[in-house]
């Protein structure tokens, strides 16, 4: 009897926490609805409230309570102009290639990164509410200019900072130059321009010290498709597809 009872409870408690992941899911779909939190579905029966599940699979926000977690997720959400499924794959706590990213960009920029002013780096201070924020600069657009030269650097520091560019990029100077004209503007001179001034130019580390190329490339001019997992897919599409889990580690690395 008692245990028959016990069972249905469990069961009940097992739909709601399901039905609630689907209402904060069903809320995100509708920008216009602000996401209600699902803690405040009245509970089926019994009167006594049912906590939502405690998240399972925190890595780096590993201790906070679900709360937090629920309000921080729509504070990326909001930040990167994008709808919870953008990251997740139903049920929440299954990694995904961008969950991954979202992990590296909290850890490393956020968490391990300042202004120089001392005020903390949130992710709309990249994004902007863009999911791909280099992808809305005028990079290309301003290649239609004339070559302008050096923007940014002196002369007596060129040479000096252009090997450490190749090192921490991992490439030749071809990468980002014409051959033969180092003054010619190329697209990725301008990203390397834009990072200089809004990245190394404007954030230090939490213990205050420089940031240097390296700290976000790593010897990689893509980083993001060096970390371990598939290279993500086409911003507007849905979460790929798993490849039929290989074990961790033996997959080949997809080139960018
Ligand atoms: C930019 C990517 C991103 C977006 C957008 C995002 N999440 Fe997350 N979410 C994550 C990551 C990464 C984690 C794991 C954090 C960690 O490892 O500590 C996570 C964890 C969670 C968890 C805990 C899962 C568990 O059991 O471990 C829940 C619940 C969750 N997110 C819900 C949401 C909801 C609801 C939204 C929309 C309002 C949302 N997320 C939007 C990246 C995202
Ligand atoms: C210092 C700047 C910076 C900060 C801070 C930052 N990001 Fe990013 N993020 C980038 C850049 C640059 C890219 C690559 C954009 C592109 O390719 O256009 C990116 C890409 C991403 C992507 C991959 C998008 C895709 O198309 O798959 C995710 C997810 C992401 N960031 C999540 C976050 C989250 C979540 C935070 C806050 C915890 C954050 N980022 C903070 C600079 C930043
Ligand atoms: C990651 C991209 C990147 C790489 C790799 C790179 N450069 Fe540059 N280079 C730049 C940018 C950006 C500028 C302009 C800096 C400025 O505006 O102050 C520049 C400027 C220069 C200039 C000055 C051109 C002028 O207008 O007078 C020279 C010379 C140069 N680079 C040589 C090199 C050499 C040699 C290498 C290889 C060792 C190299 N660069 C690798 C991005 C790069
Ligand atoms: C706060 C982290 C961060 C710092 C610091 C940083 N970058 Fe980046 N950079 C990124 C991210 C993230 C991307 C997108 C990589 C991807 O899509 O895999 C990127 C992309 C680039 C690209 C475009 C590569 C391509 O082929 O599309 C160039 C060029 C570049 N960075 C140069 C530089 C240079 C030069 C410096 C130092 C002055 C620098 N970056 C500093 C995070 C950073």
């Amino acid at each position: 009897m008692i245990k028959a009872r016990l069972i249905k409870l469990l069961i009940v408690a097992g739909l709601i926490a399901s039905a609630a992941f689907s209402v904060v899911q069903a809320n995100q779909q509708q920008p216009q609805n602000p996401a209600q939190p699902a803690a405040q579905q009245p509970p089926a029966g019994g009167g006594q409230q049912q906590p939502p599940p405690e998240p399972k699979n925190l890595i780096v926000l590993k201790g906070m309570a679900r709360p937090q977690v629920m309000a921080l997720m729509r504070e990326w959400s909001a930040a990167l102009g994008v709808e919870c499924n953008f990251c997740h794959q139903s049920p929440s706590d299954t990694d995904t290639p961008r969950k991954h990213v979202a992990r590296l960009m909290h850890r490393d920029y956020v968490a391990g990164m300042k202004h120089k002013d001392n005020s903390a780096v949130s992710c709309k201070d990249c994004h902007q509410g863009q999911p791909n924020p280099l992808r809305v600069q005028p990079f290309t657009a301003a290649l239609a200019k004339p070559a302008s030269g050096l923007q940014i650097l002196k002369q007596e520091e060129v040479g000096q900072v252009m090997q450490a560019f190749t090192k921490a990029l991992g490439v030749r100077c071809d990468y980002c130059h014409t051959q033969g004209d180092f003054a010619a503007e190329t697209p990725r001179k301008q990203i390397a321009r834009f990072m200089m001034t809004e990245f190394s130019g404007k954030l230090v580390k939490a213990d205050g010290s420089n940031v240097s190329c390296n700290d976000c490339h790593q010897g990689h001019a893509l980083p993001l498709a060096r970390l371990p997992f598939p290279r993500r897919q086409a911003p507007a599409q849905q979460q790929p597809q798993a490849p039929a889990q290989a074990p961790a580690g033996t997959q080949p690395e997809k080139k960018p």
